[in-house]
């Protein structure tokens, strides 16, 4: 199949979470398996390798034209084009210290047109792409990629065949616009019911209106989406059930304990001892006392309320008078921030806040600590806690779309489980998981590495969730 994936971060080369890993590892997956694969991201600035292919394609837009190039670069398989124009050059993918930038509508409008336009501009080996490939589109960023392919393609006989499926990763942003911003878009008002959610323009209700199936990251959260998690859009979800997929996310390569470059020490399931240096090694970079007997927590995400940081902010008066240690790494909302900071002041012998994003102390953290805590409100799939096992952290989480899919709790009687989930979103919910953890951590030590072992010998590659995009896509060429 000719795949074309349209994203607003693909990792390595954009990324603020799982979107981006996601996006970055997914058409390597499919590559392998003999697709060949276009993903397409904004390019955000120079990125070393990628070359200016010289196609250029002009779009009304708001009001006046607008010329993007596209640049390529050939990794892994993947075709990766980066599509440049003057908006996408800045310090921030959505904004910057002074907030979201205010022409994000433009940005990504112009993304989904220039996406449109690569399969039959960019040049490959043999030529371009033509038309009968699947668009995947991701997020609200894209989700006005059907509504071009319907209204400005379609209409007129171009892509008479090629689908789009749109993949929800967060149905909590919307990407809502005032209404008059319709007009902007340069396409007929005919379109205008598909996008209106309550009088405002809405790029995720459109995509999810008009994509031919849809996929999310998990199959818990698939259901959710229907009943409780869809933010407002549970009826639509549920009235297009049929065609939502739920596919669990894998890991890529370069999380794996055995080769991750960021470590010091390497390890596997069938010897952890890499894993005492990395918690050492761990301790001394953060300047925590260095004791391998310690239970060492760790917490790397988005400091946003889907997070559930709350319920660790609640439990940590009664976990920090305990001995053990706490590496909280993350950014986002200024009343976490300041809880991480405080926390660290507080606690200085027993705890320790990186306020910030840096890859290398997240790989860091995953190898060196002990147990994740990931208490997320909602959580479509969640990739830290696949790391977290992988690299042989045991999870506690609470037990909601992906985390409930993925960690199975630990059940003595039968030697299966990977870590703790809590069924209920509550404080109390998160410290009894943590004492059951810590009691097997302390007190039943061959029961604490088969937890391990079980977490790292999970199989959480890509060649699974691949093979299901395969049928998804083939599904919505049917
Ligand atoms: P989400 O996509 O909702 O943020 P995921 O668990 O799917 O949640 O993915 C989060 C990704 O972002 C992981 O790769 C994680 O390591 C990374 N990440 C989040 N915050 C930071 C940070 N402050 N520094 C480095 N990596 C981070
Ligand atoms: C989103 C979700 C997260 C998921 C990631 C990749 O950001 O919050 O749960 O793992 O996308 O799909």
């Amino acid at each position: 199949m000719d795949i074309v994936q349209v994203s607003a971060e693909l990792a390595p080369w954009s990324k603020t979470g799982g979107l981006g890993d996601v996006c970055g590892a997914l058409p390597r997956a499919l590559a392998a398996r003999g697709h060949r694969v276009m993903a397409i991201a904004p390019r955000y600035k120079a990125y070393e390798g990628a070359w200016d292919t010289g196609a250029r394609a002009q779009f009304h837009l708001f009001g006046s034209r607008h010329e993007v190039a596209y640049f390529h670069l050939l990794r892994d398989g993947v075709h990766h084009v980066f599509i440049d124009h003057v908006s996408y050059r800045r310090p921030g993918i959505y904004g910057d210290e002074h907030g979201v930038y205010g022409d994000n509508l433009f940005r990504f409008a112009l993304l989904c047109r220039a996406a449109l336009e690569a399969p039959l501009r960019v040049p490959l080996d043999g030529g371009p792409m033509g038309e009968a490939c699947v668009f995947h589109a991701n997020d609200w960023h894209t989700g006005l990629l059907p509504v071009y392919l319907e209204g400005l393609y379609r209409s007129v006989g171009r892509f008479p065949l090629a689908p789009c499926v749109h993949a929800i990763h967060n149905a909590g942003h919307h990407g809502a616009f005032d209404a008059h911003h319709f007009a902007g878009l340069d396409v007929s008002t005919r379109w205008w019911p598909a996008c209106d959610m309550d009088g405002r323009l809405n790029c995720l209700k459109a995509g999810i209106t008009l994509a031919a199936k849809l996929v999310t990251v998990s199959p818990s959260y698939a259901r959710q989406l229907c009943i409780d998690h869809g933010h407002g859009l549970e009826g639509l979800f549920a009235h297009r059930a049929r065609d939502l997929w739920g596919i669990l996310n894998g890991i890529g390569p370069e999380w794996d304990p055995a080769t991750d470059k960021h470590l010091p020490a390497h390890f596997s399931a069938d010897d952890l001892s890499g894993k005492a240096a990395c918690k050492a090694a761990l301790q001394r970079e953060l300047g925590l006392p260095v004791r391998p007997e310690v239970p060492l927590f760790g917490v790397v995400a988005r400091l946003d309320h889907q997070k559930g940081i709350e319920l660790i902010m609640g439990a940590a008066p009664w976990l920090l008078r305990q001995d053990v240690q706490l590496v909280v790494l993350g950014s986002g909302g200024a009343q976490y921030e300041d809880w991480v900071r405080r926390m660290a002041r507080e606690f200085p012998k027993r705890a320790r806040g990186w306020v910030g994003f840096s890859e290398p102390l997240a790989h860091r953290i995953e190898a060196g600590a002990d147990l994740f805590l990931m208490p997320s409100r909602f959580e479509p799939c969640g990739l830290n806690q696949l790391y977290s096992m992988r690299y042989g952290t045991v999870p506690i989480v609470h037990a909601t779309g992906g985390l409930a899919d993925t960690v199975p709790t630990w059940d003595p009687a039968s030697g299966q489980g990977t870590g703790w989930a809590f069924p209920d979103f509550a404080v109390d919910g998160l410290v009894q998981a943590i004492g059951w953890a810590l009691h097997t951590f302390h007190g039943h030590k061959d029961a604490w590495r088969q937890v391990q072992q079980n977490g790292m010998r999970r199989d959480s590659g890509w060649d699974r969730a691949a093979a299901l995009y395969e049928r998804l896509y083939g599904s919505a060429f049917g």
